[in-house]
């Protein structure tokens, strides 16, 4: 049975007849509106624990000023549906006030400096530490023995990996690959803010991102020349380019072009109409 829980109390006691039983929590942390790409997240939680539980919060530190923090879709009851169908424990869809209950706007934050700045921190000014205080509260609330997060939000995976190091949380952290529609297009809860013209153009993201990891194939290590290609690509079919940006995986550091088994990430992100869409993929291909 999936149990709905709203408060932070039902949460910690049911918690703790968890931990009497000895029965570790795997947990997904997502923002609801879930898609094929959470529910893998889920199926991956269920073979990693006992018990698994997904939050469900739209959390308002880590939209800005002028995001879509009011019309970003709420669906409750489908997505509790989808979680029964996995045979999730528990489900935590706490209120603002429940997991910010001095309010937000003087709400303690953790900051991760470097990596909150880079990529998509450039413009999204204030995003990171959001996103890392939102799941250090979740990770205190859960007291998960694992937590899963998506490849499809890469910076967001170095940076929680950051935050679990750093401040030595008793936490593993588990990264599940993109989901990807047969074009190509990572799915996201904001795929649906895509008019019909928009969506056929969406997977040229996913599209100029292969290129440059097809360059690399062929020995090109030129890094700013393939990403201003790939960023004029975008621009070509239509989208305001972020940045197209080659990284060190393990860093997101710039590549110095040194020889040896280094494993690069790709990412990008770019404005398509009003939609904002970010991907990213591995070079070499595993
Ligand atoms: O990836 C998301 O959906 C969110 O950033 C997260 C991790 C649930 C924190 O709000």
């Amino acid at each position: 049975m999936t149990e709905l829980v709203r408060q932070r109390d039902q949460l910690e006691r049911i918690r703790a007849l968890w931990r009497r039983a000895e029965e570790p929590v795997a947990f997904v942390p997502t923002m609801g509106n879930l898609h094929a790409g959470h529910y893998r997240l889920v199926e991956r939680a269920r073979a990693l624990a006992p018990r698994v539980v997904v939050s469900i919060f739209v959390n308002p530190t880590q939209f800005g000023a002028n995001e879509d923090y009011l019309r970003y879709p709420r669906t409750l009851e489908a997505d509790l549906q989808g979680l029964r169908a996995l045979e999730v424990d528990l489900v935590y869809a706490p209120k603002v006030t429940d997991l910010y209950p001095l309010g937000v706007d003087q709400a303690v934050r953790v900051e991760v400096p470097g990596l909150s700045e880079i990529l998509c921190g450039a413009s999204r000014p204030g995003h990171f530490a959001g996103v890392a205080s939102v799941v250090l509260r979740l990770l205190f609330a859960i007291e998960p023995a694992v937590a899963i997060f998506g490849e499809k939000d890469f910076q967001q995976c170095a940076l929680i990996r950051r935050l679990v190091v750093d401040l030595n949380l008793p936490v593993a952290l588990e990264r599940v690959p993109t989901v990807r529609d047969p074009d190509g297009l990572a799915l996201s809860s904001r795929n649906q803010y895509l008019s019909v013209e928009e969506r056929i153009r969406a997977p040229v993201l996913y599209q100029s991102l292969q290129a440059v990891a097809e360059a690399l194939d062929q020995g090109r290590r030129d890094f700013p020349v393939l990403e201003r290609k790939a960023v004029m690509q975008l621009e070509q079919a239509g989208f305001v380019p972020d940045y197209v940006a080659i990284r060190t995986e393990e860093t997101l550091a710039e590549p110095d072009g040194r020889l040896g088994p280094v494993r690069y990430r790709i990412l990008g992100a770019a404005r398509l109409g009003a939609t904002r869409l970010i991907d990213n993929i591995g070079w070499p291909a595993v």
